[in-house]
């Protein structure tokens, strides 16, 4: 199989730059394509995986389920830092997690939570309107004003809970879980990178990480008690649209019967499980979202002409609050979000291990059982092969999605949530709130380029895909 020679510890990430020089992976896996062609393998260190871009062959995997299950290499990071999330279960134990979970952000639940969203953006425009004294031209840091807005809203959607990221811009005034769940993520991110051994070590030996995991659970604990004080009555009401009273629903009545079953055989989840998808749900769900808001505001600043056609879209409105179904029915606005997919998906790719030996449908190349696949989703929304209209791949058009003719062929290369039966579960959400923030920001206000020295095109890798560099300038209407 193509390739490039691997390094001993480093497998290709040194030689590639994604360590050490912080080559952001989907411009990498674009350029390895394009020299070895839609099928090659690469070494994330010494685990190897076998990289493939084309359309036909992820179609296969995505569809066969049994043959392609979650990847290993995200299963023993995972389970570094949390052993009850359903991203990292496999077979019985992830059939029990997921017909509780996924239920959780069904259509009917999640529009519920729509006043939140707008609720919580206006919290955020008033900070740019107050902030300065200087309502109209301004520069601030996008990035981390775009986590606060999504870790606030899905603190309330998710738990009812204020996380507080939208009130106090000095950090040192941060709520206690907060400044927790920071801690938490930020090392997450940072052992996500370092050789398993390595990392296992670096969480024994990381204090800090310890202290705010026992914070995190304490306040965990906390809000499943007080869900718990609810009248049942209530709690039932509750259940209809609150996600975790949802969760607290499916607590197991006799934890350590439940124990003695076969995985097969248990019902619910325990408290700890519990526990563990309350903290996987809110690391799953707010940076890729606030990933995908940081692309819009820079994209609108860098395609002036796209963010004025969303801002005519939304004229018979006025400043409105509008509906859950008047923000499904802006057709430009949707093509804008789906374009902005294709254009970066903010996770760079998925992975399977296979559970047996196959052989690729399109490309005919031989896999053998306990190999990785990982599907790079920037190369699929860059190849022309997949792409029907005129319009460059490499340029921002939503058009390309409003043409009726092009719309199943080009939906179907677009695949930033992933596919099959690992897909994301919160996809109908992410979109719906970030639809949701995108109306009420184009309501009042417009994003400009703040220049090539702060607002640069090109690629930033963390844990998602951000901009090389973000500094627009925010004018209010
Ligand atoms: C723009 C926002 C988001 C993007 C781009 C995104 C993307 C993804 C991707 C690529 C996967 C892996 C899919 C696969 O392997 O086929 C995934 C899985 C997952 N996502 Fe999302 N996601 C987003 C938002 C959310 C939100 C808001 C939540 C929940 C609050 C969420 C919860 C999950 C969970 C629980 C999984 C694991 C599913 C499983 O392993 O079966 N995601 N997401």
């Amino acid at each position: 199989m193509p390739g490039l020679p691997p390094q001993f510890l480093f497998g290709n990430m040194l030689q590639t730059g994604i360590v050490g020089r912080q080559i952001p992976m989907n411009i990498l896996f674009l350029q390895l394509k394009d020299k070895l062609g839609d099928v090659f393998q690469f070494w994330f260190g010494p685990m190897r995986l076998i990289v493939v871009s084309r359309l036909e062959d992820v179609q296969h995997i995505f569809a066969h389920r049994h043959l392609y299950d979650q990847g290993d290499m995200f299963i023993n990071i995972l389970n570094l830092v949390n052993l009850n999330a359903i991203i990292g279960l496999k077979g019985p134990k992830f059939k029990r997690h997921t017909t509780i979970i996924s239920p959780l952000f069904r259509r009917a639940k999640i529009s519920a939570h729509a006043d939140t969203i707008i609720d919580c953006t206006d919290k955020l425009l008033n900070r740019w309107r107050n902030y300065n004294n200087n309502p109209t031209d301004i520069h601030l840091n996008l990035i981390e004003q775009s986590q606060q807005l999504l870790l606030t809203i899905l603190g309330f959607v998710a738990f009812d809970y204020d996380l507080q990221t939208l009130d106090e811009e000095d950090r040192s005034n941060e709520n206690e879980l907060t400044h927790a769940l920071c801690i938490n993520f930020k090392t997450s991110i940072f052992v996500a990178r370092l050789p398993m051994f390595i990392a296992r070590i670096y969480f024994v030996l990381n204090y800090e990480y310890r202290q705010a995991r026992m914070t995190i659970d304490l306040y965990l604990q906390q809000m499943i008690d007080q869900e718990l004080r609810e009248t049942a009555v209530t709690r039932t009401q509750r259940r209809k649209t609150s996600l975790i009273a949802s969760l607290v629903a499916s607590l197991q009545e006799d934890e350590l019967f439940e124990a003695t079953k076969s995985e097969e055989h248990k019902k619910g989840l325990s408290q700890i499980e519990v526990m563990g998808e309350m903290l996987a749900l809110l690391s799953a769900g707010y940076s890729p979202t606030s990933a995908a808001l940081v692309w819009f505001m820079h994209l609108m600043s860098k395609y002036p002409q796209v963010q004025s056609k969303l801002k005519n879209e939304l004229v018979e409105y006025n400043l409105q609050r509008l509906s859950v179904e008047q923000i499904d029915s802006l057709t430009y606005l949707d093509c804008v979000i789906r374009e902005l997919f294709r254009f970066v998906p903010p996770i760079v790719g998925t992975l399977r291990t296979l559970t047996a030996d196959d052989r690729l449908s399109a490309t005919g190349v031989q896999l053998s059982k306990g190999d990785q696949v990982f599907i790079p989703f920037y190369n699929l929304g860059r190849d022309s092969r997949y792409w029907s209209g005129s319009f460059d791949l490499d340029q921002f058009h939503p058009e390309r999605f409003l043409i009726e003719s092009n719309m199943n062929s080009n939906k179907t290369a677009s695949i930033a949530f992933g596919g099959g039966h690992r897909q994301c579960i919160g996809q109908d959400f992410a979109r719906l709130e970030l639809k949701a923030i995108c109306v009420r920001l184009m309501q009042h206000m417009s994003f400009g380029d703040g220049g090539p020295d702060v607002n640069e095109s090109g690629y930033k890798q963390t844990d998602t895909i951000l901009p090389k560099h973000i500094g627009c300038t925010i004018k209010f209407d």
